[in-house]
């Protein structure tokens, strides 16, 4: 089954072809990411009327584009997969609009796809031997969570964050430091230069039982670090890295826990976080520490992208699933409320 992926929650354009006939990686046809970075980072954030126009002008021409890629056709195709929520509803909606649009001139079956289980299944696309149980850390810029999977479609929620997301964190703190939007990645970048320990910030929550997570402190830990500090790029680089370390500490600390909770021994990580340096260090350490072991997609198919859509899609496609023809999306949405891919049989 060929199947059609779009990804539009936020402001990654993602198209992909997922071909069921082939195992894992191999069955990603072709993939193409058209990122509005550029666009947003004059405001400093995600504009959402800006992210669902620009959505409009790039999907169709990406969509073509990808097709070209895999030598396919429209009429090759056997299945479609959208994002359908969690993001921004203006953007959710141009990719479900389309996706309808192209299911029903197709008469192919199309799926509404909850995107961080896209993120969540993106890691066995490069590790098709891995299956449930195992602990999932979703770590995006909307999303910090610890799932127990019991199987594909049944998530359990074991933490999630009080407040800001770790990529959320990431983003504020860098930008109280004068790096551009999207700061994340531009803050572990200057991490890289600074001395480990130069500044020391809390574990938050991990003097205590529990796998919540809480990083709106931290934010203003740093900014008072910041502000009592010479504002040097030597120190910016110094509190750059204290703060990684704080939050990759944080988060290898409660996968340790939730692995224990879950009686597991294998941890995945995706979502744009899972892109970090430090953090796949530090949670391979403490996974080979304990016997288990962890998985990462590769940096690209942690940020958003159609890929994880199109292979999430498929997985839920092939098991005879599929939506009705209203164009429907959800904003916000619980994973614990999907449905199982391959129900148990009574
Ligand atoms: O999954 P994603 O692409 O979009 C959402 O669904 O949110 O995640 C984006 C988040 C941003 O907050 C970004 O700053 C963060 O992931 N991020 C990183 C890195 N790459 C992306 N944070 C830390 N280190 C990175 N290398
Ligand atoms: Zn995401």
């Amino acid at each position: 089954m060929r199947v059609l992926g779009i990804e539009t929650s936020c402001d990654e354009t993602g198209v992909a072809v997922y071909d069921t006939a082939f195992r894992g990686a191999d069955g990603l046809r072709a993939q193409a990411v058209y990122s509005q970075i550029a666009l947003h980072a004059e405001y400093g954030g995600v504009v959402p009327e800006l992210a669902s126009r620009d959505h409009v002008r790039k999907l169709l021409p990406l969509v073509r584009q990808t097709l070209g890629e895999a030598g396919l056709s429209l009429r090759d195709l056997d299945g479609v997969a959208y994002t359908a929520g969690p993001g921004l509803v203006g953007a959710l909606l141009v990719g479900a609009g389309v996706a309808r649009a192209v299911a029903w001139a197709l008469d192919v079956p199309a799926i509404g796809v909850h995107h961080m289980e896209g993120h969540l299944l993106a890691p066995l696309l490069e590790a098709p031997d891995l299956a449930p149980p195992f602990v999932a850390l979703l770590v995006s810029g909307g999303h910090t969570q610890l799932v127990a999977v019991d199987a594909i479609g049944d998530y359990r929620l074991l933490g999630e964050t009080l407040d800001d997301a770790a990529g959320e964190a990431f983003d504020k703190t860098a930008k109280l430091m004068g790096l551009p939007y999207p700061g994340g990645p531009q803050l572990a970048r200057l991490a890289e230069q600074g001395r480990p320990g130069a500044f020391t910030f809390a574990r938050p929550m991990t003097d205590r039982p529990g796998l919540d997570f809480s990083f709106s402190g931290l934010k203003t830990q740093v900014l008072l670090a910041w502000r009592q500090s010479d504002r040097g790029e030597a120190t910016r680089a110094d509190v750059a890295r204290g703060f990684e370390d704080a939050v990759v500490d944080t988060l290898a600390i409660k996968c340790a826990r939730a692995l224990d909770a879950a009686g597991c021994d294998t941890l995945v990580v995706a979502g744009g976080v899972g892109a970090n340096q430090r953090l796949r260090a530090k949670l391979h350490d403490m996974a080979v520490r304990r016997g288990g072991r962890v998985v990462f997609p590769r940096p690209a198919l942690c940020t958003d992208n159609g890929a994880m859509i199109a292979f999430a899609g498929a997985l839920r496609l092939s098991a005879g699933q599929q939506d009705d023809a209203q164009v429907r999306v959800a904003p916000r949405w619980d994973m614990a409320t999907l449905a199982p891919v391959a129900p148990a049989r009574a």
